[in-house]
């Protein structure tokens, strides 16, 4: 599949990333095929989030997301899932490698400036999560 979903987050938001995020993302290729600002709701964040909600970060991790507004796009790429997850680098920015834009942008483990899909699974319920089919352009 060539498509996958990413989500600027609301630290790189506030912190005015957003343009220089989208760029390096243009640069390795990727296509915005459907991109929206939104506040996410504590229980669209919950949902969102619903396979960590075991896990002892899951209350931080829903009250940053709903923090300030975020950006979810669409990204078109051959073999998106994980060439996107390549392009952000490791969860920890710590381990990030460089160039990455957790490496370049994020603060921590949690407040790490963006979230990519993790399977195509994943990437399609991700993306009906915030786009119809109709927001999501066809291919050029
Ligand atoms: P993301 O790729 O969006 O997927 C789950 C998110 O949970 C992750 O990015 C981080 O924002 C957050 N997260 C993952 N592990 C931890 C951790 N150990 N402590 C705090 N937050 C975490």
């Amino acid at each position: 599949m060539d498509l996958t979903l990413t989500i600027i987050k609301p630290d790189a938001v506030a912190a005015g990333h957003v343009g220089r995020i989208l760029a390096l993302l243009e640069e390795k290729g990727f296509r915005i095929r459907a991109l929206r600002l939104m506040h996410l709701t504590e229980p669209q964040a919950r949902e969102f989030y619903a396979v960590h909600r075991e896990r002892p970060f899951y209350a931080s991790l829903v009250k940053f997301m709903t923090s300030g507004p975020c950006i979810p796009a669409v990204l078109q790429k051959p073999g998106a899932v994980a060439a996107l997850r390549e392009a952000i680098g490791a969860t920890d920015p710590a381990e990030a490698a460089p160039g990455t834009v957790r490496a370049l942008y994020a603060e921590s483990k949690e407040r790490n400036a963006i979230h990519a899909s993790d399977s195509d699974a994943n990437a399609v319920r991700e993306a009906g999560f915030f786009f119809a089919e109709s927001d999501v352009l066809a291919a050029e």
